[in-house]
């Protein structure tokens, strides 16, 4: 996992969501490690016509779009990486994810930051429901090739990209299992276990106040509950033979674990830490199904009230960042609610008829994981 920490005599390096403002300096970094990463293999003439401008303003627009995301390796302040990836741009069964770009300049090479900058994007696409990563690197840049496969990346064909006025050959590296990145060690960044020392926007710890520290710690374990009491009422509706409802249910235990993750990510990635608290036995025993999905709702508007709270408080303590990621599940929890409202709401319906209840089990059973 990542987390801000120091590296090297340097120190101060941290791995972190990009934002708009970073535009600029992603593109600097962007051209400059193509004139020096791809000198020979590119033509010169092109490699100094390429504009940072040009690159800024691509830049903004990928920045903007809310399907792909961007990670930044940061030392002293100055961004000196990034990595960005999003849906894979080509129709691909085996891979749906695609890593489109990753630089780090060259004098902070061999620190480890290409690797946490790999498990940063990694974690991200895992947690928003991508399975399996593709990337396309030119065929011809050896040292980015060995990097590929030290991570262990397989063989994912050919193809061919324009660069101005040539067509250059490109190998595609993949992984089947995007979980594989998200472990990667970071062997050079000597703090990465350390706690930070306080919160703190300027001593290279935590880029979170203690207040969004403690909040997003305990919603993390809010969002682990949900996943917790929706596993105990799919367990309930399968001992009652409703094993469509339980299927709706334990999707839906999976998609609260996963909320927790994108937010367990979120400090990791501003460098907090992560404070796991206990959670309760949840409620095992229900009179009727019905009673199972009234207090489904009741657990969602409970949610949706946290999480508005939260964003007010990232508002107060204009923690921007927390800002953008709650804007997710700020719509996600429309989408929740109303799905077990609508439940309730059919429930209701039907009373006790037992046709409909079977027919409503079918319905509920063909429920599939959605992403995100
Ligand atoms: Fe993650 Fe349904 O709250």
């Amino acid at each position: 996992m990542v987390r801000g920490a120091g590296v090297g005599p340097a120190g101060g390096v941290r791995i972190r969501p990009a934002v708009l403002e970073d535009a600029a300096a992603i593109a600097r970094v962007h051209v400059d490690t193509w004139r020096t990463a791809y000198r020979g293999i590119v033509s010169a003439a092109y490699l100094r016509s390429l504009s940072y401008g040009e690159f800024e303003k691509r830049r903004r627009e990928r920045l903007a779009r809310p399907e792909t995301c961007t990670f930044v390796a940061e030392a002293r302040g100055q961004v000196v990486g990034f990595a960005t990836a999003g849906p894979n741009r080509l129709a691909d069964a085996q891979y749906d994810a695609e890593l489109y770009a990753i630089y780090v300049r060259k004098a902070f090479a061999g620190r480890g930051l290409g690797r946490a900058l790999v498990a940063a994007v990694a974690s991200r696409l895992a947690a928003d429901g991508f399975r399996s990563l593709l990337l396309w690197v030119l065929r011809d840049n050896a040292p980015s090739r060995r990097f590929y496969e030290s991570l262990g990346g397989i063989p994912a064909g050919e193809k061919s990209e324009r660069f101005g006025r040539q067509d250059l050959p490109h190998a595609g590296y993949g992984w089947p299992e995007i979980s594989t990145l998200q472990g990667v060690a970071l062997p050079a960044f000597p703090a990465q276990n350390a706690p930070p020392s306080g919160p703190s926007h300027s001593k290279g710890a935590a880029m979170v106040t203690a207040k969004v520290l403690e909040a997003v710690n305990e919603q993390i374990n809010n969002e682990l509950v949900s996943s917790y009491t929706y596993l105990a009422m799919s367990a309930h509706c399968s001992n009652g033979h409703f094993h469509g409802f339980a299927k709706w249910l334990r999707i839906q235990s999976q998609e609260e674990y996963a909320h927790a993750m994108k937010l367990l990510d979120f400090l990791l990635n501003r460098g907090g830490a992560v404070k796991l608290n206990a959670i309760g036995e949840p409620k095992v025993k229900f009179k009727t199904m019905q009673e199972v999905f009234e207090s489904a709702l009741a657990q969602e508007l409970a949610v949706s009230k946290r999480i508005d709270a939260l964003y007010e408080l990232a508002q107060k303590e204009k923690a921007f960042s927390l800002m953008v990621e709650l804007q997710w599940f700020l719509t996600e929890q429309v989408e929740e609610e109303k799905s077990a409202r609508d439940i309730v709401a059919k429930f209701h319906l039907i009373k006790n008829d037992p046709v409909a209840l079977l027919e409503m089990d079918r319905e509920l059973g063909s429920r599939g994981p959605e992403k995100g």
